[in-house]
């Protein structure tokens, strides 16, 4: 037996910091070679420097908080100068000293004296370090020191403590509980960051109404003035910062940051986060909210009005860090005019930097933090030679469903000003808003940010999180990977979200590995279209089992977070609620109305009674719907009222419903018999039902022939169903009967009445070995006998058709003429140049994409890129002719490189020469590309689907090979059409590997 050495099992003993993959310098047990924050009850005291920024005072203010939440005992807090440090805790207590480098006399005494090692700090940006020194101050032994680089460097080295202490950054805005401890160590050596990946790091509060408005209005206001005050901000600019964001774009809808309270840009300039306006609203003004009275937005016609008013905008802000918008765009974020031009653009950027100029009174305005979004039409004016001051910011917006809609030019990538990206959490336009709850995977976030990293566009990123309170996570993640990119890479996500859940909930690691499959699953479900797209058909009723599966697996979601939730203690339950179990719940019960309701729709027309109860179901599920919008509303006696006030049951076009609404669901008449007898018989795999007539039933709709089920010896479900059900208000019973004894049925007899209304019987195969190969057909008799009515008859033809596989055979085998595949399960992975297709786990739809990594400017000729393999064995084609086609199920990215550069992959059958596919056509940047827009383009249905046409090809075995031609391809799945292909929203399920 292998012994633990005992570190290890000091190790399993100590509970671990809290934190989310940064340095770790904290403990909770007593280490001789650490320096204890609290211990035996007492604190060290907090020195700070009278000379420091406010913003570091005020940090350093949360900062004893926090230590005083933890460990019940609060440090004396005091301005220090190193005649008197020595008194500052008093009684021999080794102190804490905070301060920042080159701005607090305390710090560079103390830097003096102990000759420290601070090059890694100075002149950097956001930069900190902290560790324990000897003899800093006279007559101190001994402290731990924490030293940033700027104020902000100093702020986030005193909330990396505190988060690792057990502060979560959502203690307030997700009401996270702080695990109490008796004792706090730091480690001698402390923590240290460099600077961030991204300079600006920030959140757009956005399309804040109605929840974070009518919330906010509650909150903070008396019930008049402006929701959006300072005292809603200071929540914001804290969170920001604890989440180690710098950057903020602030509501915008019907907030005017600089006039709704005149505390508000004080008030973020004393946090110490940065302002700007978003990419609409150029020059910090609210655009159009504060532009009234003022004439025509219009540059042509109104310019001096115009002018004027930017210019009060720069006067308001100049005493504040900013980072100031550029540009100009129309009212209700719409292109100026259909004749703006280049030119025009360019006199508003040169009125815009005179401006600059006069207010600051400098003739070099490029030390002022300045951004021009590039937005549709001024992307194109960029891209057609629009000339932009070098150090302007070129922001480069996603197409606000995530897919980054361009980069720098590789060539252009080192000018001064950079690039940067704005991201969307949360939308509202066409084709559709998406506003009402997490539908964002972070394995998609990664993967676009990731480019863009590699890109250069890391100046700035700000993200549009609406309502902020649904995207908690998702915020996070997105600012602390612009705050160090180099840390999460597509393999270690499920370790960001286990680390977050054990911060959160303080749970062990399994508990944390579930709550991860549970992020998970919820996020990829809701990706896969937004709720707001939801409708009663989008997963298919009767193909693949489809809606069936989805219902399922929301089910087991749904009682895997219950149980979670069940099992935390009282108060962690609010937490959990907000972060993971309301979303869970609420999307699941959204799914279930629409499913639930296109049952309804198709059982009415298939004239099943069961249609009343699902009807009675849809009604339920959708006042539960408001009944857990209201348990969210009443958590901790209401603080969260009017968070969840977003309706998001039945959009009928881009814009939100006013109200909610039930999706229609419709009736039967219970008390009448349907025409055709008291039994309705309804296949899987048809919207038809027997007998009589039904227009699914067969072309004409009129004396169509017996259903037929087909089943194969490679089929995913191994079996067939049949809906027995009541036609009417007279009970029956029935028995199920087969001509052929190699015919398995589930039950051989039923009974149906009005209470139990439905019946499903499975048809399978006892033992595909006892089967001749080919074609085996039976028939499936069912019978139903009443007392009032004639027997009633329905012969189903079940056709089992074996297939046998050649040996040494191994690959994807044919079933129902389909072929379907997850472009991980490759059978062979060949890199070129060191680069290969390689698997972003989680993300997409159904399983994961695969994309070619790394990602350099390469680009291969065709045919020649590093490749995969598919080898699949089909036994049909299209209708016999000898055609098959392959469709490619890609992630929605758009052509972001350069036009030279469109994405672009090829394929190849059994060798033959490579087809180039390019998923997105070539488009003026003006505009989204073709295939992108509707309820039913790439966008909505999240997925970009390239089909390719195959002729000559005979059963058998083949080989289906993908090259790399272009980076930042991302494929999840290959769907391959052998004749069979029904409709489905995800794609048939995977078929089986042999
Ligand atoms: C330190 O001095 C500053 C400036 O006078 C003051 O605002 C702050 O509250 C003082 N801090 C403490 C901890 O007393
Ligand atoms: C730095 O320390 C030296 C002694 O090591 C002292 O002479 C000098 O005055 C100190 N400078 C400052 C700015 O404290």
């Amino acid at each position: 037996m292998k012994r633990l050495s005992i570190f290890t099992a000091l190790a399993l003993l100590v509970p671990h910091a809290f934190g989310i993959g940064q340095q770790s310098c904290v403990s909770f047990k007593s280490d001789p070679s650490g320096f204890a924050v609290v211990s035996g009850r007492r604190a060290a005291p907090v020195l700070i420097s009278e000379d420091d920024w406010p913003g570091v005072q005020r940090a350093a203010a949360d900062f004893v908080a926090d230590i005083q939440r933890v460990t019940g005992v609060k440090p004396t807090f005091k301005n220090a100068t190193s005649a008197n440090a020595a008194q500052g805790g008093g009684s021999g207590s080794l102190p804490i000293i905070i301060g920042t480098l080159g701005k607090s006399s305390l710090i560079d005494q103390v830097v003096n004296a102990t000759k420290l090692d601070v090059s890694s700090l100075t002149g950097k940006w956001e930069s900190y370090l902290s560790k324990r020194v000897e003899n800093p101050l006279p007559g101190v032994s001994n402290a731990y020191v924490i030293i940033g680089s700027d104020k902000r460097g100093s702020i986030y080295a005193l909330y990396d403590h505190s988060e690792q202490f057990g502060v979560s950054p959502w203690y307030w805005w997700a009401d996270v509980p702080v695990t109490t401890q008796s004792n706090l160590f730091v480690s001698a050596s402390g923590c240290s960051h460099g600077e961030p990946t991204v300079k600006y790091r920030g959140i757009f509060i956005n399309d804040e109404q109605p929840a974070l408005q009518n919330w906010a209005q509650e909150k903070f206001t008396n019930g008049t003035g402006a929701p959006f005050n300072h005292f809603f901000y200071s929540n914001v600019f804290e969170l920001i910062l604890r989440l180690r964001g710098n950057y903020l774009w602030p509501a915008m809808w019907a907030g005017k940051f600089g006039v709704d309270d005149l505390l508000n840009q004080f008030t973020a300039d004393y946090y110490g986060v940065v302002m700007g306006t978003s990419h609409q609203e150029p020059m910090m003004r609210s655009t159009p909210n504060e532009f009234t009275g003022l004439g025509k937005w219009d540059y042509t016609t109104n310019k001096e009005a115009i002018k004027k008013y930017l210019k009060e905008g720069v006067e308001r802000s100049k005493n504040f860090e900013s980072v100031y918008t550029m540009g100009m765009r129309g009212f209700g974020d719409l292109p100026l005019s259909e004749d703006t031009n280049i030119q025009l653009m360019e006199g508003v950027i040169a009125d815009q930097t005179q401006i600059l100029k006069d207010v600051f009174q400098v003739g070099d305005v490029s030390g002022i933090p300045q951004v021009w979004a590039l937005y549709k039409e001024v992307e194109d004016y960029y891209v057609h030679g629009l000339t932009v001051p070098d150090y302007v910011t070129l922001l480069w917006s996603d197409d606000n469903w995530g897919n980054i809609r361009g980069f720098l030019p590789p060539d252009k990538r080192n000018r001064t000003g950079g690039a940067g990206v704005y991201y969307h959490f949360d939308y509202v336009g066409d084709p559709r808003n998406f506003k009402w709850i997490i539908s964002t995977q972070l394995q998609k976030v990664h993967e676009q940010l990731s480019i863009a990293v590699e890109r250069a566009s890391t100046r700035l990123w700000i993200v549009n999180i609406g309502d902020l309170k649904p995207y908690e996570r998702e915020i996070e993640f997105f600012l602390g990977y612009g705050y160090n990119a180099t840390r999460w890479t597509p393999n270690n996500i499920n370790e960001y979200v286990t680390s977050w859940a054990q911060r959160e909930f303080d749970v062990d690691a399994p508990t944390a590995g579930t709550i991860n499959s549970i992020v998970a699953n919820l996020t990829r479900y809701n990706s896969r279209r937004h709720p707001e797209l939801w409708n009663a058909t989008t997963y298919s009723l009767v193909n693949y089992r489809e809606a069936e599966t989805v219902l399922a697996d929301w089910k087991s979601l749904e009682a895997a977070s219950t149980k979670i939730y069940n099992s935390l203690p009282q108060s962690y339950k609010a937490a959990f609620f907000q972060l993971v179990h309301h979303p869970v719940i609420a999307s699941a019960n959204l799914q279930a109305i629409y499913v639930n309701a296109g049952w309804n729709n198709l059982r009415a027309v298939q004239a099943r009674l069961s249609t009343n109860e699902l009807a009675e179901t849809v009604q339920k599920l959708f006042e539960v719907d408001y009944d857990i919008e209201t348990q969210y509303h009443q958590l901790l006696n209401g603080k969260w009222n009017h968070i969840m006030d977003q309706t998001h049951v039945s959009y009928d076009y881009w814009q939100q419903p006013m109200q909610n609404s039930m999706p229609p669901i419709t009736k039967v008449q219970a008390r009448k018999q349907a025409l055709p007898g008291v039994m309705r018989i309804a296949p899987e795999y048809t919207l038809g039902a027997w007998p009589g007539d039904n227009r699914n039933n067969c072309k004409d709709g009129y004396n169509c022939p017996d259903p037929t089920l087909s089943l194969n010896n490679f089929d995913n479900f191994n079996n067939r169903y049949v809906d027995v059900g009541a036609a009417g208000p007279n009970p029956f019973t029935f028995t199920v009967a087969a001509n052929a004894s190699w015919v398995r049925l589930s039950t051989s007899k039923g009974s149906i009445s009005t209470k139990n209304t439905e019946q499903r019987v499975f048809l399978g195969v006892a033992d595909w070995s006892q089967l001749s190969d080919g074609v085996n057909a039976a028939l499936v008799t069912f019978t139903a006998t009443s007392s009032k009515f004639p027997v009633s008859v329905v012969n189903v033809n079940f056709v089992a058709t074996k297939n046998a596989v050649p040996a040494g055979f191994k690959g994807f085998v044919e079933s129902q003429g389909v072929v379907s595949v997850e472009a991980a399960h490759h059978q062979r992975n060949t890199p070129v140049s060191d680069i290969a297709w390689t698997e972003l786990p989680g993300l997409g739809k159904t399983l994961s994409g695969l994309t070619p990594l790394p990602r350099s400017a390469q680009s291969f000729e065709i045919g020649a890129g590093p490749s995969v393999e598919y080898d699949f064995l089909n036994f049909n084609t299209i209708g016999g002719s000898g055609n098959l086609t392959a469709t490619f199920l890609l992630s929605p990215s758009l052509n972001a490189a350069t036009d030279e550069k469109p994405l672009a992959f090829s394929v190849s059958l059994d060798g033959a020469a490579p087809i180039r596919i390019q998923p997105v056509p070539a488009s003026s940047r003006k505009s989204d590309p073709p295939g992108w827009g509707t309820i039913n383009g790439w966008v909505a249905n999240a997925i970009n689907k390239q089909t390719v046409l195959f002729t000559g090809i005979a059963p058998g075995k083949h080989t289906l090979k993908v090259s790399m031609m272009e980076p930042a391809v991302v494929l999840q799945k290959i769907v391959i059409d052998a004749g069979g292909i029904m409709e489905s929203y995800l794609g048939p399920p995977e078929s089986k590997i042999v």
